[in-house]
């Protein structure tokens, strides 16, 4: 008998084509007359990429073993939760980290290039205006930018950086990369060298207990008042009142953001109403092409582990010691 697994969200067709055939599938969606707790009640899988898992949302799951995530990031999952009802979690890593690398650079220009309010410039019938001065942007060639969280992305972005607009790039992580070093003359850096010297700072690291809250009002204090802020990661690795602040009182230059404390974003959020702030909707990983693959990639992992066999892509904190 196939297992029952439940889909949270449109599927590309080639990845529903692959569930169904090993699997029975169910849908289920937040619009739905169900709960997710009723939901879950007599599945084996699911496939998430928003939707929290706690211990609420699993409190009627009577047979899961898997939670497969169509993300990187698995914050949304309460993984002590998971545990505690014998249940394992997958991801999505690697093949969304080119188009990640890809979105961080187009922020790091749009907001240094003024891009966004540029083009609504245009489009509501304004050309140059005789103080053109007030039009211009920032040079990203050449300049130094600083990356906190040196993982998969993060080398996409460095190569991009070094090879494509000749920038010198330091970082900062748990770990040294050396091979990094050596491959693209990045140097390793603590959090105060990086964000008093670089004139990007770009954010890609994991929320964690130890990241929740890293850039503060002391960490924009610190920065160039030229210098921007990029933030791919997750919203709550900002004070996102500290940096409105920054920005607003000149502290640094802009910023270009992705993510949010709070998605859907507030539509009164202040963030929202900085011309010098460029902000997308989580989107790092949304093309068509890596949002199929990263589908593919999470069917992959659900269908392994329920045959029993070993996940391509098992989140850290289940692997076996
Ligand atoms: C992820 O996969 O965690 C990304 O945030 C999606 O864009």
């Amino acid at each position: 008998m196939k297992p029952t697994i439940l889909i949270t969200q449109k599927l590309p067709e080639n990845v529903i084509d692959y569930l169904k055939a090993h699997c029975e599938c169910r849908y289920w969606t937040p619009s739905s007359d169900s709960t997710i707790e009723e939901a879950l009640k007599g599945v084996d899988g699911v496939m998430v990429s928003g939707i929290a898992i706690n211990e609420k949302t699993l409190s009627m799951a009577d047979r899961l073993k898997v939670v497969s995530t169509i993300s990187v990031g698995y914050n949304h999952l309460d993984i002590e939760a998971m545990k505690a009802k014998g249940v394992v979690g997958t991801h999505t890593p690697e093949v969304l980290d080119d188009t990640v690398a890809d979105l961080v650079m187009a922020l790091m220009l749009g907001a240094a290039r003024r891009i966004a309010s540029l083009d609504a410039y245009v489009k509501s019938g304004n050309w140059l205006p005789t103080d053109v001065e007030t039009l211009f942007g920032l040079d990203v060639h050449h300049k130094k930018m600083g990356i906190i969280g040196m993982g998969r992305i993060g080398r996409q972005i460095v190569k991009r950086a070094t090879a494509g607009f000749d920038m010198t790039v330091m970082y900062h992580n748990r770990h040294r990369d050396e091979e990094a070093e050596r491959l693209w003359g990045i140097t390793y850096a603590s959090i105060s060298e990086l964000l008093s010297e670089a004139d990007f700072v770009v954010l890609m690291v994991p929320l964690t207990e130890s990241t929740r809250g890293l850039m503060d009002a002391d960490a924009f204090r610190k920065m160039k008042n030229t210098a921007i802020f990029i933030n791919a990661s997750r919203g709550q690795t900002v004070d996102e009142a500290a940096l409105i602040h920054a920005v607003e009182h000149g502290e640094i230059w802009g910023a270009a953001l992705d993510v949010f404390c709070q998605e859907p974003i507030d539509a009164d959020n202040p963030l929202l109403k900085h011309p010098r702030i460029l902000t997308v909707p989580h989107i790092g990983s949304a093309t068509e092409e890596t949002r199929t693959r990263m589908a593919m990639s999470a069917a992959e992992n659900l269908v392994a582990v329920l045959n029993d066999k070993e996940a391509p892509y098992l989140i850290p904190a289940f692997k076996k010691q």
